[in-house]
């Protein structure tokens, strides 16, 4: 297998241009000499100083969102074109803020994984059920519906672009953490679902899990055959915290 294992930071409406530059001052003051992918996701208005601050170590950055179309009256998105033209290396698509608080679905998500995948930014595409679709029994039937909506008719040639994040709604921020059992019973599904009914290569695809992830747990999680890697919101908005999320992922 030659999966490495990946640790994205969501820093979501988080930090002010001071904390970022002491987030990266700090992170290189640890001299990050990681085996794991590292990436980061800024707000956008910080992309460019992030981008300047970010490459010399190694940390690719993201965006948390791309819009659906490339240019055009669509007041407040961000196009997918300006993310390349700034050397952004992946964007976060389909997270749960996204579709709970925003009202994004499926359709709208698809269009804007295609759109981004066009463009040859890497794609994460976030799925996961709520607390009362896991109590009820629905988690795979929903994690199978937003994978197949979601990812429909994509050309075969951009499937390596893609990224799978599987994060629990009830797991996000809450500090309650799937356990590895039920974070790797998950992923094992959607590998074996991409193997059955799709033309992804099942054994490359990246499959990250997000939802609480810290230093303290992130081992156990990615000691998982199937779970690649993590993204992590509260965990990533302190350097050290974040060093060590990448120090723990590269010791596989
Ligand atoms: P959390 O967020 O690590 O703060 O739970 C994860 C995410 O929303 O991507």
């Amino acid at each position: 297998m030659t999966r490495k294992k990946v640790i994205y930071g969501n820093w979501k409406m988080n930090q002010n241009l001071a904390e970022v530059r002491t987030f990266f001052n700090e992170l290189s003051s640890f001299k990050p000499d990681w085996k794991c992918v590292a990436g980061i996701a800024p707000q956008f208005i910080h992309i460019p100083e992030v981008l300047s601050l970010a490459g010399s170590l190694n940390v690719k950055v993201g965006a948390q969102n791309a819009s659906h179309k490339n240019n055009g009256a669509f007041t407040g998105d961000i196009s997918p074109l300006s993310l390349t033209d700034m050397g952004v290396h992946f964007t976060l698509i389909g997270h749960s803020e996204r579709r709970s608080i925003f009202k994004e679905d499926d359709e709208l998500l698809n269009e804007k994984t295609k759109l981004a995948l066009t463009h040859g930014l890497e794609v994460v595409f976030c799925i996961g059920e709520t607390l009362e679709q896991r109590k009820s029994g629905n988690t795979f039937k929903v994690i199978e519906t937003q994978l197949a909506n979601g990812l429909k008719d994509l050309e075969k040639s951009s499937l390596k672009k893609i990224i799978l994040a599987y994060e629990p709604v009830w797991a996000i921020g809450t500090g309650v953490t799937a356990t590895p059992k039920q974070a790797g019973e998950v992923h094992t599904f959607i590998r074996n679902y991409l193997k059955e009914k799709t033309n992804f290569d099942s054994e490359e695809t990246v499959i990250l899990y997000g939802g609480s992830v810290k230093p303290d747990n992130v081992f156990e999680l990615l000691s998982h055959e199937d779970i690649d890697g993590a993204l992590v919101g509260g965990a990533s908005l302190k350097a050290r915290d974040f060093a060590d999320l990448c120090n723990e992922a590269s010791k596989f």
